[in-house]
């Protein structure tokens, strides 16, 4: 019979000669696919059949150790350096953790996992607890035991495709080891680098009269977004794997045996990480490791506490972009004492007048610090409008030293004043009265909703503030907003100065006004044919966008993503929704307590949008807005269940499960959850007791169902 092809050949039947030659063929293969496929952004093969190559000459490494030489692929480091990062979708959402700052809100979180399960100490819920390692997370991709992909979180829907950068990393093995792998297996964890390392690193580049990083995570950070996977390599970054995304399926039933796994296939875990049966052992090991943090070789930031069993975390799943199973307690912020040498005004998007303090420049956690927060007017005097006083009523003056903290990422904070230090000659700080941006009125106005002043200064120009027109563009085509690829900050500073988008609209007007006398972008400085042209074809592609993402852009203050989407979801449409709002003005119709209803917005996040649609010149902006969109409904997850889409109220007592576990089920299987029966209720649960709300269900012809038949609807 003759031989089959040297690929079709199991890789244990080759000779080592044979498997040298497809090897070395493999190779120039592969790289041919890389080049066209990060280079020249044109694929010849699909990423199936690019795996396939992939997994077969790392099979042949792998039985063949002796073939791989240096200029292996599974180091990848010949690589040349990409144009740009290709953008990854996460299979699971990357998400983000909850923060504690104390022992009390410790213990809060216990008492909250315990009360969703509907749990007492009778039948204990066990925690892990293990550092939280101050670094950047990486999502890591093991197919059939083999590493095919790296990617970072990005905004944790979607990230960066690291991979040739991460096979540079000792501790991430190319290939899983051990028993009960699962053929996906998408490893999560921290990259960062240890102190001796980062040491070194910035010395080296010190001595070569490069820039030094400031910390190592900004080390790591750096070195892990590097184009070029040659210059990641020389970086001796580190990884700890403590968390996972897509498994085809789960070895274990408790996170603790997840990460005892984790090492035995191969990877480094955390050796501080520890069971915890109860809140005060918890406690305890944060304190511990609190006091091993000094004697760390390197920088952790708090204690990130999970529940240990699997099956817990799932019924807890997850709230907004955390999960409500796990907690981050972080180490108190890092002080440091410095000179206030001014205060400069900045004015915010929703017009606040921000005082900025200009600081002697000091380090603090490994940060050189030159501005820190003041917060607002109140905070600077002392006295926070209500009668009450903050630092005891000291005021901040220019000239006085002051004790500022930083916490991981947060903008620094003045937090207070060392009286002894006080120049004898130094004057109470007078706070503007104009906005320094337009010339304005700024006022401090008697808050209606909260009965006191408020505390900061707001510019009352409006729309006629440039400080504010600027600062809501630039949100608008921001991220999470409108996110039009090249229409960034600098970009929205320049056409904003020179006129040609002084609002929202503007943007969508470009091209049509481009070519003209007045406008002819190519033209500027630094901007070419090319950059415009793709500029028109973001903002083309932005014309239709969902309900949503569009509440969020117009920046209504209090109107953050998740409000925005709640909004979307409830009306459905923005003229169901501006119609409810208007009407909402009334505070005892029917609009106002639809609105009051639904889980999650309350009075003060309606006033604003009551004030917003009110504003003539908002609702100007908006129609005109309006005018060159298509707006879609709300993002959704698209949800196959008998409830999607239909208003669910709950009532009287559940047996089988808590109030809000009964809230999140139906959630995530796309229903809405309303407080109260109205006429768009569809179904109505109602346990034992229920009371007015099933009177009022049965008098409206609305299904009720017991439990028992919610289950029987929803699957168990
Ligand atoms: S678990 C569902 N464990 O903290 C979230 N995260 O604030 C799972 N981090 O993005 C994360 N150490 O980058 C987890 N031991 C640890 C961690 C940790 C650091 C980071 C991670 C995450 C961020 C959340």
């Amino acid at each position: 019979m003759p031989r089959p092809t040297l690929r079709d050949t199991p890789v244990d039947d080759l000779l080592p000669m044979e498997a040298a030659m497809e090897h070395a063929a493999l190779e120039q293969e592969i790289a041919d696919h890389d080049r066209r496929y990060y280079q020249e952004d044109a694929p010849a093969i699909s990423d199936g059949e690019y795996d396939a190559l992939r997994r077969r000459y790392e099979a042949l490494e792998a039985r063949f150790p002796g073939i791989a030489g240096e200029n292996s692929l599974s180091r990848r480091v010949g690589a040349k350096p990409l144009e740009k990062f290709v953008k990854v979708r996460h299979s699971v959402p990357m998400l983000s953790l909850a923060n504690a700052f104390s022992d009390g809100e410790v213990r809060e979180f216990v008492e909250r996992v315990y009360r969703f399960l509907q749990r007492d100490v009778s039948a204990p819920v066990v925690f892990t607890a293990e550092p939280k390692i101050d670094g950047l997370s990486l999502n890591i991709r093991y197919e059939n035991g083999i590493l095919t992909r790296a990617s970072t979180r990005g905004d944790g829907a979607e990230g960066e495709d690291v991979t040739a950068n991460a096979r540079t990393i000792g501790d991430i093995p190319q290939r899983l080891t051990g028993a009960g792998v699962p053929a996906v297996c998408e490893i999560r964890g921290e990259v960062y680098l240890r102190h001796d390392d980062f040491a070194a690193l910035n010395q080296r580049y010190e001595q070569e009269g490069r820039q030094t990083f400031a910390n190592p995570r900004n080390a790591a950070a750096g070195s892990l977004r590097q184009l070029d996977a040659r210059v990641t390599a020389e970086r001796p970054l580190r990884y700890f794997a403590y968390t996972w995304g897509e498994m085809t399926d789960l070895p274990e039933r408790t996170q603790y045996d997840m990460i005892r796994r984790f090492a035995d296939w191969g990877l480094s875990v955390n050796p501080l990480t520890q069971r915890c049966p109860a809140a005060a052992d918890m406690l305890a090991h944060y304190r511990r490791i609190q006091e091993l943090r000094p004697t760390l070789d390197y920088d952790i930031d708090g204690v990130v506490y999970k529940v240990d069993d699997l099956t817990l975390q799932q019924r807890l799943g997850f709230i907004s972009r955390s999960p409500r199973w796990a907690l981050a307690h972080k180490f108190p912020a890092e002080r440091a004492t410095t000179i206030l040498e001014g205060i400069d005004i900045s004015v915010g998007r929703t017009g606040t007048l921000n005082p900025i303090a200009r600081l002697k420049p000091v380090t603090v956690g490994g940060v050189v610090v030159s501005n820190a927060t003041l917060h607002n007017e109140a905070y600077i005097s002392g006295f926070d409008g209500d009668g009450g006083t903050i630092r005891n009523g000291v005021d901040i003056r220019v000239g006085d030293t002051v004790e500022i903290y930083r916490a991981g990422d947060v903008i620094p904070k003045v937090v207070d004043v060392v009286l002894d230090k006080r120049p004898g000659d130094s004057a109470p700080f007078v706070f503007p009265e104009v906005c320094p941006a337009c010339g304005s009125r700024a006022v401090r106005r008697f808050n209606p909703r909260t009965g006191k002043e408020d505390a900061a200064r707001r510019c009352t120009g409006g729309l006629v503030c440039p400080a504010q027109i600027c600062e809501r563009l630039k949100h608008f085509v921001s991220k999470q907003a409108f996110n039009i690829d090249g229409l960034g900050d600098q970009r929205i500073e320049e056409l904003f100065r020179d006129k040609i988008i002084t609002e929202p609209a503007d943007i969508f007007t470009l091209e049509d006004r481009n070519g003209t006398a007045e406008l002819a972008l190519e033209q500027r400085e630094g901007w070419g044919i090319q950059s415009v042209q793709n500029l028109f074809a973001a903002i083309r592609e932005r014309r239709t966008i969902t309900l949503n993402r569009f509440l969020f852009a117009l920046g209504i203050p209090q109107v953050g993503e998740s409000t925005a989407k709640l909004l979307a979801r409830h009306y459905g449409t923005f003229e169901h929704l501006t119609e409810a709002i208007r009407a909402a003005a009334d505070p005892a119709g029917d609009a106002y307590a639809e609105l009051m209803a639904i889980d999650g917005l309350g009075p003060s996040v309606i006033q604003e949008l009551i004030d917003f649609f009110s504003e003539e010149h908002n609702v100007r902006g908006v129609d005109a807005l309006l005018r060159q969109l298509t707006l879609e409904p709300v993002e959704q997850q698209t949800v196959h269940s008998p409830v999607a889409g239909k208003t669910v109220v709950f009532t009287g007592t559940l047996e089988r499960l808590t109030r809000d576990e009964a809230k999140a089920t139906a959630e995530r299987l796309g229903a809405k959850v309303a407080g109260s029966v109205s006429k768009k209720t569809d179904l109505v649960v109602a346990g034992p007791g229920a009371g007015s709300k099933l009177a009022k269900a049965r008098e409206l012809g609305i299904e009720v169902i017991d439990e028992d038949a919610w289950f029987a609807l929803v699957g168990g």
